[in-house]
């Protein structure tokens, strides 16, 4: 059977673990591919809230097996933490798997994180220091220990003396701090994690493949989003992964060809974390209404996101750059209460109008939106089951961003429920 992938299409934060938890229903498995723990993903379920961080979001059904994969970064500390609370709310996770060749991250890695933010003072990212990007570094000089070296204490322990030696130099030397304390990292990795991960550990592209050949339905969910890709995304202010569609390949091991569906998730309009440009940002009234109607606080650090329109030149760009086959669009139901609705529809950028991306940062930073502006609707959505009963103004709405990006919109999120989603039927 083909996989689907599930992609964010802004910054972060567009209701993927709720898309994802969705259409777990009707798949064998869930396979996160590439970031760590600076994702949070949010799924509600009745009265129940849970936020994901590392494990796969279609853990809840006890139908699926969950694979963190070979992308990912894992810091083993709060992968059980997560599975201890997943269990405490009764959810069983005795088939959750990690990819042997998943990187770990390690204490040093947190600790570069935090002190280089520190360093670039008003140049910082706004990282969620977690360490993820201190451990994808390590992963690119082949100087990053594995989930499988938990395996083999002779090799962890030599892989982690070696880097020792080169990252204290840098930690007591340039930036003044303490050294790893490689005996402590020794004995939390190797006598308390290894025993718990162990089990866990398998060779997750040769599972993927069976479960293909074997007809089963996978689904590739991705963290993070297309602008923070580090290709593609608004570098610097991106994450140090591949969020988009060809990263789901990488980080899971299954080739473009077994891709049947890239399914795209935009918020109706844009938030952001931390640092970066952001062409269609409010920062007013609306941008705080924004925040309040939608509770734009973030799932993992608690920061308040920045708000603004819908944009659908992004939009286009990540059509473009994920192969989408269609959008979900959430959160429509926060929209409900404005008098007008925007989109923005092209960027002028010295007196001229453009629809494309500019491909100089600098032009980003300083681009003017242009808007499509939609009476607003009105009235509560939230409780629409069928997506011809939303209001007209809201199905405008819906229909002009699938117009101007020739793309179907197949899914709206009506508010922050597993059934508060009408699926349009094609
Ligand atoms: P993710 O990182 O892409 O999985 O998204 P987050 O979980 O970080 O943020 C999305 C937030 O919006 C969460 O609090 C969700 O519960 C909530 N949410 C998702 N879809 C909807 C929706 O359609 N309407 C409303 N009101 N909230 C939603
Ligand atoms: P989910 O999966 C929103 C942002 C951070 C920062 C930048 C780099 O929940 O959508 P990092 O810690 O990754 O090195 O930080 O990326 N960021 C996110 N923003 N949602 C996320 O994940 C994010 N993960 C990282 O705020 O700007
Ligand atoms: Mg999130």
């Amino acid at each position: 059977m083909p996989a689907t992938i599930v992609v964010g299409t802004q910054w972060g934060d567009e209701g993927k673990g709720k898309i994802t938890d969705l259409l777990a229903g009707e798949m064998d498995i869930v396979v996160r591919y590439q970031g760590g723990h600076n994702a949070g993903h949010t799924i509600v379920v009745d009265d129940q809230t849970f936020a994901l961080q590392l494990v796969p979001s279609g853990i809840l059904y006890s139908h699926i097996t969950a694979v963190i994969g070979n992308g990912v970064v894992v810091e083993p500390s709060v992968l059980l933490d997560e599975i201890s609370m997943l269990e405490s709310k009764g959810i069983d996770t005795s088939k959750l798997k990690i990819s042997s060749n998943a990187h770990l991250i390690l204490p040093y890695h947190l600790e570069i994180d935090r002190i280089t933010e520190r360093y670039l003072g008003k140049n910082k990212l706004g990282t969620t220091k977690r360490g993820i990007g201190p451990s994808y570094a390590d992963k690119a000089a082949r100087i990053g220990i594995r989930v499988q070296d938990l395996l083999d204490p002779k090799i962890f322990k030599t892989k982690l003396e070696a880097v020792a030696k080169e990252k204290n130099t840098i930690l007591t030397r340039v930036y003044n701090q303490l050294p790893i304390d490689t005996e402590e990292i020794l004995d939390k990795f190797l006598n308390e994690y290894a025993p718990k991960i162990a089990p866990m550990i398998c060779d997750s592209v040769d599972f993927l493949h069976n479960s293909l050949s074997e007809n089963k339905n996978i689904l590739l969910e991705g963290a993070q989003a297309t602008f923070l890709d580090l290709d593609h995304g608004t570098y610097p202010y991106v994450t140090s992964s591949n969020p988009t569609a060809g990263g789901a390949c990488v980080g899971s091991g299954i080739g473009p060809m077994h891709i049947s569906r890239v399914i795209g998730i935009a918020k109706s309009y844009v938030t952001r974390v931390g640092s970066g440009p952001f062409p269609t940002e409010l920062e007013d009234e609306l941008g705080d209404l924004l925040v309040q109607k939608g509770h734009e606080y973030g799932t993992n650090t608690g920061r308040k996101r920045r708000t603004g329109w819908l944009d659908a030149v992004m939009l286009k760009h990540a059509i473009r750059l994920n192969s989408l086959s269609e959008l979900a669009v959430t959160k429509l139901d926060v929209l409900d209460d404005f008098e007008t609705v925007k989109i923005c529809v092209g960027y002028e950028i010295d007196g001229k109008t453009t629809d494309k991306m500019p491909y100089h940062q600098s032009d980003l930073h300083h681009v003017k939106a242009v808007y499509e502006e939609f009476d607003g609707w009105n009235t509560s959505i939230s409780k629409v089951e069928d997506y011809n009963d939303l209001p007209d103004q809201a199905k405008v709405y819906i229909n002009r961003i699938s117009e101007i990006l020739s793309v179907p919109v197949n899914f709206v999120g009506v508010g922050p429920k597993r059934n508060q989603v009408a699926v349009i039927a094609n």
